[in-house]
């Protein structure tokens, strides 16, 4: 018998399986590949990498990049494989046996599975009806549960709300413990938390290169924080652990993110007017977003899924889970993808 680790039976599996989608809006993925610019400086960078090397010169040239963009020092950046590794690292870091990590609920479903993963008691905060983050009540249990970390998904994923900054900095200035702000999304909305880092010690930023700037197939994302703490969450990791391929990649992608302006402005244009065009139909609730996706609530979800999918649309349904029952997720694509999107969910509702 194979004698596992206990509790991993248990753990819920993340499921990555994919179909062929013609159109693919259920990961909140760029829509677009590297605009051709981008392209042709990646592919000559890449021609020149020492293969036979451990990548040391390339991460350190990346972080010194990112630091520079948000004048910090390189000192305040730790980079991961995604932002995903960054959180899951930061609740092994912070958690283990009898600690506490808080986060809002419904957002990002591995939370709860980074909580289990350190072996970490997950406190999830139940969001209202309409999703918005009580600050007070957050507060509240952060402080009574006496948490060593307090997540917040801003905007949140899967119901796309926006905490303005100023909420984030009461928020961190009223609780002892750490604060991450996930802001795998921040782009389509605000502006990030990271220049509150100065001023509350106990703030950490996750960001990613996966959505706005369309490097998912790269998994790279970074931390933002105080020296003292990417000191610590550093010891979680291996040696080496992003490639040099992605670590090259990102730092042109981030030399260029100019580039990636006009793609940007245009998921937030299409999003509006999904949103306005998916609100008008009956027997649809669409909440609104500043995200690169849709949150869309009807009693017919199951059936609408199948539809789609029936189309070669994948969207994002959630299951069971709680808060999300009758909710579909649908990622923002270009204008095509979204005028076949809209005929699809529109000739569905009408019965046709
Ligand atoms: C809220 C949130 N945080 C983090 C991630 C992880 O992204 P990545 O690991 O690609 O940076 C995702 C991915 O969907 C997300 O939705």
């Amino acid at each position: 018998m194979m004698n596992f680790r206990a509790g991993l039976a248990d753990r819920p599996t993340y499921d990555t399986t994919e179909r062929d989608w013609q159109i693919k809006v259920n990961a909140n993925e760029s829509p677009l590949n590297l605009p051709p610019l981008v392209e042709e400086r990646v592919m000559a960078r890449l021609s020149r990498v020492a293969f036979n090397r451990y990548p040391n010169e390339e991460t350190t040239l990346l972080r010194r990049q990112i630091a520079q963009s948000y004048g910090l020092s390189e000192e305040n950046v730790w980079l991961g494989n995604g932002s995903s590794e960054i959180i899951e690292k930061l609740f092994f870091a912070f958690g283990g046996q009898g600690k506490k990590i808080v986060y809002p609920a419904p957002s990002f479903s591995m939370y709860e599975i980074y909580a289990q993963a350190a072996e970490t008691e997950g406190v999830p905060i139940a969001l209202p009806g309409d999703y918005r983050l009580d600050a007070e009540a957050f507060i509240k249990t952060v402080q009574e549960n006496r948490a060593a970390l307090a997540v917040v998904c801003n905007p949140n994923n899967p119901t796309g709300n926006y905490i303005p900054r100023e909420e984030i900095g009461y928020i961190a200035a009223k609780i002892d413990g750490a604060l991450l702000i996930d802001e795998a999304y921040i782009e389509f909305a605000g502006e990030s938390a990271s220049v509150l880092l100065g001023k509350y010690s106990n703030l950490m930023v996750a960001r990613t290169f996966s959505k706005a700037y369309g490097l998912a197939a790269c998994r790279v994302g970074y931390l933002l924080a105080d020296r003292a703490v990417i000191d610590m969450v550093q010891k979680a990791y291996m040696p080496y652990s992003l490639n040099v391929l992605s670590a090259v990649t990102a730092d042109i992608v981030y030399q260029m993110r100019d580039e990636y302006r006009p793609r940007i402005d245009m998921i937030i244009a299409e999003r509006q007017r999904m949103f306005e065009r998916l609100s008008g139909l009956e027997g649809l609730n669409v909440f609104p977003s500043a995200a690169n996706f849709l949150l869309c609530q009807s009693a017919r979800a199951a059936k609408l899924y199948e539809a789609l999918a029936a189309q070669g649309i994948g969207v994002r349904s959630f299951g069971n889970a709680v808060r999300l029952e009758n909710a579909l997720r649908l990622s923002v694509g270009t204008r095509e993808e979204n005028d076949r999107i809209f005929q699809a969910i529109s000739d569905f509702m009408a019965g046709r």
